[in-house]
Parts: structure tokens; C-alpha cells; sequence
């Protein structure tokens, strides 16, 4: 083995019932003073939102709230988000909620103080040789269990005319720390549930059979596949803090596993997004299943170790596809595309989307523009 590589697993996480009740002292103890909480309009709207405000301005400290900002975030919600922190005279960001929350978060913390065009920090044009070490204390509270963003270190933006997806990345975006609390899970509605849980799944799936060299995160993503298959489904149909804390933790070990990579799914599920506003859980969720069945043929011992990890017994991986499309449907969710608002006239341009996309080129398979068509028309 004469390669060599970087295994990177260096975020703190504090995690468990009620930990978001430290966020006051740690700010004190790092003497900062007017945090940006970074949100999404709903979540500033729910009650927990507010009691975390409530104890931080107890403790002392000036709350500025940024909240304004699209589904599928673009670049001016960014530059809005910056110009508050500076309003506000900020000295740090806090991201509270969904995917979209953090990664505006960690766009607005990249921003502050780094003036060049946004995405001039693309990092398929190397962006990140750009990004300095003048990024503000950033600290992140997941609200959703799916795109595990609290422990990234990148953010997807779209532009505002186009809506393609741009991707900010560097390591030196990563939160200063994570208080993942499942008590703010609680609450979550049952498609939200089962949409970002289906992320979560196909995060830890894709990561797992990407080409990446990575035993750590190839482990760490088949305990993430257990621990969905044992809660994704209660979590849905009847949550309580057990299967909450599963799907919070499977979350965040997604996106640890997949620094290894992404593929097919995540490459068929962006131009949706882009295109149609779909939500990104939703998505994954319907293409899971075409896509697994897409890779199966060569990697069947892969899917032998995923099928064991999903409870269907040895060597069954045959099986796993038959289990997602299965699994869609106890969560309530579509398995057609036709049931998500896309159209054949659409398949074209998704089809041309989809192969410019960042993720599919770590796909175990190579995947051409007419395999997406294919693709996209076994599922509508
Ligand atoms: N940076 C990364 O590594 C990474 C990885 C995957 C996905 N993403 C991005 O994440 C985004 C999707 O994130 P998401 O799936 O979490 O969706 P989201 O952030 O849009 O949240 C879904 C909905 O749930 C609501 N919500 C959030 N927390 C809630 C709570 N506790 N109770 C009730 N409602 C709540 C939100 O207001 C929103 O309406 C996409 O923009 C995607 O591109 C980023
Ligand atoms: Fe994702």
C-alpha cells in the first residue's frame, strides 16, 4: 500500500437530551458576546427557538437573528446574512435548524471577512486556497436528523439567476462545536422526519460504496445504516427520545462518512432540487432505490455488508433495493417521480444537470448522461 491519506474526524460534539442548555456558558466561557443566530423563517417561529434566545440574552449576551432566506438558499440570502452580522456588530455565528439553516450559516460565517465574489470559494474551482483563518467562532444546533450539515465543512448555495448549486468548501468552515440535542427533534413533522431520515440513509449508503479509500467511514456508515433501519420508521410513525437520538447520531455520522464521497443518488437528486425547488430529503428518497439498483451488478459483496447492516440477514444483499422501495412506502413517501411534480419533458434537462454535478464522479460506477436519462425515466 504505498498511497497515503487523510482521515479527518475533529469536530467536538456534545450530544444528548438537553445539551442546547450549555450553548449560554460556552459562549461566555469563549467571551463572546453578540452572536448571529442563524435560522430558517419557520424554526425562528417555534417555541424552542425562542428559549434558546431567551437564556443566551439572560446570560448577558445580545442576540441578532438572521433568518431570512430561500428553501434552496442562493448567494444574495448570503450577502443579506452578511451585511446583518455587521449591522448587529457581531462577534459569532450560531446556525440553529435544517440543512438550509447551516449551511447559510456557514456561508454568512465564510462571508464576513472574505470579500471576494462568493463564489470565487467554489471548491471546483479551488475556492478553498482563498478562505483564511478570519472566519468568526461558528458553532451549529441541528434541528432536522438528515444532512448531518453541523458537522460539515461545506455549504451549498445556488445562484440566484441560474439556481445551479454551488458548493463553498474548507475544512476551516467546520463548526467550532456541535450541541446536537434531540430533544429539538421532538417536534419535527412525519414527512420532515422520514424526507431528511431518507438523506441521512442515502448519505451513509453512498458514502459506503464510493470509491474513496476510508475503512473508518465505511464502518462508521454501516452503524449509521443500523441505527436508521432500527428508528427511521418509529422515529415517523410514533417518535419518542430513542429513536429521535438513532436518527440524530445516524445523521451526523452520514456526513462523517461521506468526506469519503457521495454518488449516483445525491447527483440525480441535486438537479431536482435546483429545477423544481423539491426538497433535498425527498429527492434522495425517491431516487434511493433506482440508484442502488443502478450499482448493484459487481459490488454485490458491498451490498451483501448493507443488507447485513439493514437487518435482512447474510448475503442478502440481492435484497436492499426491495427494502427501500419498502421502506418509501411505511414512510408514506412517493417511489415515482411522476408523484413529485416531474414531467417527461423535464428528463432533458435534469439528464444535463445531473452529469455536471459534483457528487457521481466518487460513484462506484461511472455514470454517463444517457445511464441519468435511464435513470430518470425508470423512476417517473
Ligand atoms: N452541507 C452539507 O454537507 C449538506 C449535506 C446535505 C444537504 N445539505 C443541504 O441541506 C439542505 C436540506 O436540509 P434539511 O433536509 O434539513 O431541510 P430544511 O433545512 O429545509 O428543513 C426542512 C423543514 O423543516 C423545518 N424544521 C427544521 N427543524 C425543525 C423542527 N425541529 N421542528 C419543526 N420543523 C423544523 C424547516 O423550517 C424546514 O421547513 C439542502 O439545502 C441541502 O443542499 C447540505
Ligand atoms: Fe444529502
Amino acid at each position: 500500500m504505498k498511497q497515503t491519506y487523510t482521515f479527518n474526524f475533529p469536530t467536538p460534539i456534545r450530544f444528548g437530551a438537553g445539551v442546547v442548555d450549555e450553548l449560554a456558558d460556552y459562549l461566555k466561557g469563549h467571551k463572546l458576546k453578540r452572536p448571529l443566530f442563524v435560522t430558517d423563517a419557520n424554526v425562528a417561529d417555534l417555541d424552542f427557538f425562542e428559549g434558546i434566545k431567551k437564556q443566551v440574552e439572560q446570560a448577558g449576551m445580545h442576540v441578532a437573528v438572521f433568518s431570512d432566506m430561500h428553501k434552496n438558499p442562493i448567494k444574495s440570502d448570503i450577502i443579506k446574512g452578511g451585511e446583518a452580522y455587521h449591522a448587529a456588530q457581531c462577534d459569532c455565528v450560531v446556525g440553529i435548524g435544517g440543512g438550509v439553516a447551516l449551511d447559510v450559516a456557514r456561508a454568512i460565517a465564510l462571508r464576513v471577512n472574505h470579500k471576494r465574489d462568493l463564489f470565487d470559494y467554489d471548491d471546483l474551482i479551488g475556492g478553498d486556497q482563498y478562505v483564511t483563518e478570519e472566519v468568526p467562532h461558528f458553532i451549529t444546533v441541528p434541528t432536522t436528523a438528515g444532512t448531518g450539515s453541523e458537522v460539515g465543512r461545506s455549504a451549498i448555495i445556488s445562484e440566484d439567476e441560474t439556481k445551479r448549486k454551488r458548493i463553498l468548501f474548507s475544512p476551516k468552515l467546520m463548526a467550532r462545536i456541535v450541541f446536537a440535542d434531540p430533544m429539538l427533534t421532538m417536534g419535527l413533522p412525519p414527512f420532515i422526519t422520514a424526507a431528511t431520515g431518507m438523506d441521512a440513509l442515502t448519505h451513509n449508503m453512498e458514502a459506503y460504496l464510493s470509491k474513496g479509500y476510508h475503512p473508518m467511514c465505511d464502518g462508521i456508515a454501516l452503524e449509521g445504516m443500523a441505527l436508521i433501519a432500527k428508528s427511521l420508521e418509529k422515529a415517523v410513525n410514533e417518535p419518542d427520545l430513542g429513536s429521535r437520538s438513532d436518527m440524530l447520531l445516524a445523521s451526523l455520522m452520514g456526513a462523517v462518512a461521506f468526506q469519503k464521497g457521495l454518488g449516483v443518488v445525491h447527483s440525480l437528486a441535486h438537479p431536482l432540487s435546483s429545477l423544481l425547488d423539491t426538497h433535498h430529503g425527498l429527492a434522495n428518497a425517491v431516487n434511493l432505490p433506482y440508484g442502488m439498483k443502478f450499482n448493484y451488478g459487481g459490488f454485490e459483496g458491498r451490498f451483501d455488508h448493507m443488507g447485513m447492516a439493514l437487518g435482512l440477514g447474510v448475503n442478502n444483499g440481492d435484497q436492499v433495493v426491495a427494502y427501500l422501495f419498502e421502506l418509501n412506502r411505511k414512510l408514506g413517501l412517493p417511489i415515482k417521480l411522476s408523484e413529485i411534480g416531474v414531467k417527461q419533458k423535464h428528463i432533458e434537462e435534469l439528464s444535463v444537470l445531473a452529469e455536471a454535478d459534483f457528487c457521481h464522479p466518487n460513484n462506484p460506477k461511472p455514470v454517463k448522461r444517457a445511464d441519468f436519462k435511464a435513470l430518470y425515466q425508470e423512476a417517473l
